[in-house]
């Protein structure tokens, strides 16, 4: 059965019962995964990067449903490696996890992004992913900042799905193309 049928209790069924728990908090749904992908490849996306890709839920389930190649970054190790697993499970070839910060990395190799509010964790310490996480609002701006000045240099025609969050690191060269699930989920497309 494809990842992308699956229910989010049996998704999440895949991993350890302490993340599985976060799950409601801090990984995509099965659905919104499948209406970002779909974006990508009707958009002609080539190469997708999950910015924070956490347990790699994300990137399984669009991996497993599309020939595009996908990556994920994810600064927590144990994630990536959690994420590693399940993906030789399922023999997963276009798929690939980087351990980093997703600052540090170069991202001109990508035309699609997915981001769903990775810096919420530097405001917001409910259901906290563990003890590493500290409250910083400083931290919390200039990483949306870089984030944004990233974007800002990429080709024309990028696109991004945000989930999640203000989108204030979309910056004006974006134009908002679709939105759903009451403006929690949008669409981007770089115009100039
Ligand atoms: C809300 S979770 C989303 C996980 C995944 N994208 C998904 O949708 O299932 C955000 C993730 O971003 C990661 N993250 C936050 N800041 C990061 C950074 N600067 N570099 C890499 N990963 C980061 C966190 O560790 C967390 O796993």
């Amino acid at each position: 059965m494809v990842l992308g049928s699956y229910s989010d209790k049996d998704f999440d069924a895949l991993y350890p019962l302490k993340m599985r728990k976060l799950s409601g908090t801090h990984w995509t749904p099965v659905g919104i995964a499948m209406k970002a992908i779909s974006f990508f490849e009707n958009s002609g996306c080539n190469s997708v990067l999950d910015l924070g890709s956490g347990v790699g839920k994300f990137c399984l389930i669009a991996a497993d449903s599309s020939s595009i190649r996908i990556s994920g970054i994810e600064q927590r190790e144990n994630l990536v490696q959690l994420a590693r697993k399940i993906a030789v499970n399922h023999q997963l070839s276009n798929l690939e996890f980087i351990h980093g910060d997703l600052i540090s990395l170069d991202l001109s190799d990508f035309d699609g992004f997915y981001f769903f509010n990775s810096f919420e964790e530097n405001i917001n310490s409910k259901d906290s992913l563990d003890r590493q996480s500290t409250l910083s609002s400083i931290q919390h701006e200039n990483y949306i900042n870089a984030l944004r000045e990233k974007f800002d240099a990429l080709p024309i025609k990028t696109r991004i799905v945000t989930y999640c969050g203000e989108a204030s690191e979309i910056p004006e060269s974006y134009r908002l193309v679709q939105q759903s699930h009451k403006g929690r989920l949008r669409f981007w497309e770089k115009q100039i």
